[in-house]
């Protein structure tokens, strides 16, 4: 099947590891032009030059999304190194931590402001693309209860509305817009080998919760995030893809 990203623009939050780094990827595979971020520097740099591939755009700069002015100005210069924006990926997340408003902060800044921050800034490029598309990163720990009240669980289900009201709202200008909600995905450096290592019995009650007994890889939900990112998907607008190998036990009806 051919996805329909070939000459597209694509621009990624959070890409130089783990899900955000696996979307990137394969969206350069499939023919786009990618934009990306991260904080750290030298990660942004090598993660550019590794990924260069020939007759396409992949450009990466160090932005912190938590940093609302300096991050639209990215947004802006990466259209236009680009030549425009087709699809928008907004993967940056504050992640889970239970210091209650601390966390609280952070999640709405970081995980709700970079997404809105960015589908604001972004709108209008999405709009002349013509198959604009926005998938926003959500989790399955907003839809089921998971290990504790946390911020991020609620912020998380925030962006799931967030996402669905959009999608009617700019549905007519053409623009798509859905949520991709992960369950566990395991690789090396992120959080769940962190939990292995820290939390071992927390670790293997989440395995137990997998009728097949283990974890997503990067590999299997980039592929999720891309598809419903792309052309091909063009009926699906306003759905939240729980993407978690069984991982929820609830009757989505
Ligand atoms: N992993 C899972 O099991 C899982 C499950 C459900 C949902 N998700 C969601 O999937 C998304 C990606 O998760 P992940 O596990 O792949 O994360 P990760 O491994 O922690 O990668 C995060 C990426 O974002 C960058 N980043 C972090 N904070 C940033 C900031 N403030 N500004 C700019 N870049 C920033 C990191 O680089 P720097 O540190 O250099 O900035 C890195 O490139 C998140 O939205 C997460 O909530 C993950």
């Amino acid at each position: 099947m051919d996805l329909g990203l070939r000459g597209k623009k694509a621009i990624v939050t959070g890409a130089t590891k783990g899900i955000g780094r696996g979307i990137v990827e394969l969206l350069l595979a499939e023919g786009a032009d990618v934009g990306f971020c991260a904080r750290t520097a030298e990660e942004v740099a090598s993660a550019v030059e590794a990924l260069q591939r020939p007759g396409q755009q992949v450009i990466g700069e160090a932005v912190n999304v938590r940093d609302g002015e300096g991050y639209k100005a990215w947004l802006e210069r990466t259209v236009a190194a680009l030549g425009g924006c087709d699809v928008f990926i907004p993967g940056v997340s504050a992640g889970g931590g239970m210091d209650s408003e601390k966390n609280w902060v952070r999640n709405f800044e970081v995980d709700m402001l970079h997404t809105v921050r960015g589908c604001e800034t972004l709108m209008p490029h999405l709009e002349k693309s013509g198959s604009g598309s926005i998938v926003i990163i959500g989790s399955t720990n907003a839809v089921e209860t998971f290990a504790a009240p946390m911020a991020y669980n609620a912020i998380k289900a925030g962006l799931v509305t967030y996402s669905k009201q959009l999608s009617q709202f700019v549905g007519k200008k053409g623009v798509r817009v859905n949520a991709v909600s992960p369950g566990p995905i395991y690789f090396e450096g992120g959080a769940w080998e962190m939990i292995k290592g820290t939390q071992p019995k927390f670790y293997e009650w989440a395995l137990k919760q997998i009728p097949c007994g283990r974890m997503g890889s990067v590999e299997e939900i980039a592929r999720v995030v891309v598809f419903v990112a792309s052309p091909a998907a063009s009926l699906i607008t306003g759905a939240n893809v729980i993407a978690d190998n069984g991982f929820t036990k609830r009757v989505q009806l």
